[in-house]
């Protein structure tokens, strides 16, 4: 599992790294997310020629600064920019496929078909992607005025993000507590974060097998980048609400039954330390809040194995299998969109809100695609037969999640639907020094969004 020892990892290029692969945002923020088709290539370059001394590094992320902007491309913009087409090939397949089409290894199917998502997601205009953090809504105004102005592209997708001061997403849990750490960084980890070699995140690394893993070329393209994945869905804040009230006897009940369904108390406090009573102070505490493993809970009498983040990182609890946990690890960058649905309310209102995540790491298949498929969206790998996850899981009005329990477990069924994916993408997200690399490219070479492979060989996915 684990790879050279933290001495041996080069020192991460920090002022070449886009700032939000290594850099926590703020606890609270407001948020941008812009999409972007280009239309004029040559213009498009003239542009990001022009925003590139904006892009934040991971070097310049802490200074205090109004705002962050970081840019990523997907497979379709890379190729309108004009990368030749022996580099476009050297991307892997399901980020040249794009994140539509690769549906059936997400479990993307019926209500998350991409047939649903919110146009343009999942087409062929979604080219370049832009997020823009900032502490405070006034800092966004310049950068979003200034994006509004760009040469060449047309705006096609505009999300406003954020993480209000409680850290709570709308289903009212804690939210961006645990990630890994990468060995290399200038942060030293926190009680109970894994480190794990920098390659598992960036080209031009080493990952855990010990040497750097193949990027995109040439080599000047893919160092310092990684892959993102951004995935937009919807809660049904409703419903989970009253699915809490009609299987628990009272809000105290409630709010454990919460619990069992991520694996942390709706404060952020891990049921692993706080198994049954919430401890806000554990919750808020990032010298404790992560700092648990799950060796002692074999059965999940504490944590269910079924619990989302018991599935999405089963730590070192899958006693029974070869699984190398830290190569399916993920960082993730995620912000709620839409207004809160009022506390007490247990009928839908009809709006349109969720969360919108950043998954970055340097293999979609392996990291993003492996979690969703096999430790989300299904049980067999912790002896949970088809159960997928309670909260987050392709479930349809039949989802069943097990919460062991002496002297009985419980088995709770008829679990609806909570999420419903509404769109996403593949990108990538260049170093700052390709970035630059890009904007050269010739303007003959520009030519118009090549339709990438739809199917994927088995032995790909
Ligand atoms: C609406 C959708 C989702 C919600 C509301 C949600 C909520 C949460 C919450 C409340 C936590 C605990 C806080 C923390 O440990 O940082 C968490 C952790 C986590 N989630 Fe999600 N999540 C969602 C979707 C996803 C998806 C799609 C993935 C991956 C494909 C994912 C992967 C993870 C991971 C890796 C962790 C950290 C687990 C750990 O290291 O202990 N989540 N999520």
């Amino acid at each position: 599992m684990t790879g050279p020892t933290a001495g041996t990892v080069p020192a991460l290029e920090l002022d070449d790294i886009q700032g939000t692969v290594l850099r926590r945002r703020p606890d609270d923020y407001h948020g941008v997310y812009l999409l972007y088709r280009i239309d004029d290539p040559a213009a498009t370059k003239r542009s990001l020629r022009e925003v590139l001394p904006k892009i934040t590094s991971a070097a310049d992320w802490e200074l205090p600064r109004p705002y962050t902007l970081n840019v990523a491309f997907t497979y379709r913009g890379l190729a309108r920019l004009g990368v030749p087409e022996d580099s476009l090939a050297s991307f892997s397949e399901e980020f040249r496929a794009g994140m539509a089409a690769r549906k059936e290894v997400l479990g993307d199917l019926g209500a998350n078909d991409p047939g649903n998502w919110l146009p343009p997601l999942g087409g062929a205009d979604v080219h370049i992607g832009v997020m823009i953090i900032a502490r405070a809504p006034e800092g966004l105004r310049e950068p979003v005025d200034a994006a509004g102005r760009l040469a060449g592209v047309n705006l096609v997708y505009r999300l406003d993000v954020g993480v209000p001061v409680t850290g709570r997403e709308h289903f009212g849990f804690r939210d961006g507590i645990s990630s890994p750490h990468l060995l290399g960084s200038t942060d030293a980890p926190l009680p109970g974060q894994d480190s794990v070699q920098p390659g598992e995140f960036l080209f031009g690394y080493p990952d855990e097998s010990g040497t750097p893993p193949p990027g995109p070329a040439p080599e000047v393209l893919g160092r310092n980048g990684c892959y993102l994945a951004f995935r937009q869905m919807h809660a049904d804040v409703a419903a989970f609400r009253r699915y809490l009230r009609d299987n628990a006897s009272s809000p105290e009940a409630e709010e454990l039954l919460a619990a069992k369904f991520v694996g942390r108390w709706r404060s952020g406090a891990p049921l692993a330390l706080a198994p049954d009573h919430d401890d806000p102070e554990l919750g808020a505490d990032p010298m404790r809040n992560n700092d648990f493993r799950y060796h002692e809970d074999p059965r999940g009498l504490r944590v269910p194995r079924g619990a989302h983040i018991r599935r999405a990182n089963p730590r070192d609890g899958l006693t029974d299998t070869v699984v190398a946990v830290n190569i399916h690890r993920v960082l993730r960058r995620g912000a709620a969109y839409g207004p809160p649905l009022p506390d007490g309310i247990l009928e839908d209102d009809g709006a349109e809100r969720g969360i919108i995540f950043v998954f970055l790491g340097a293999s979609l298949s392996r990291q993003f695609e492996f979690v969703q498929q096999v430790w989300l969206n299904d049980g067999d790998f912790a002896g949970l037969g088809a159960e997928r996850d309670p909260l987050i899981g392709d479930n349809d009005g039949t989802g069943v999640h097990t919460v062991p329990a002496t002297p009985v477990r419980r088995r709770l069924t008829g679990l609806p639907r909570f999420v419903t994916v509404r769109g996403g993408e593949y990108c990538f997200l260049p170093g700052l020094t390709a970035l630059k690399w890009l904007t050269t490219l010739p303007d003959t070479a520009a030519k118009p969004a090549t339709t990438p492979p739809t199917s994927m060989p088995e032995s790909d996915r």
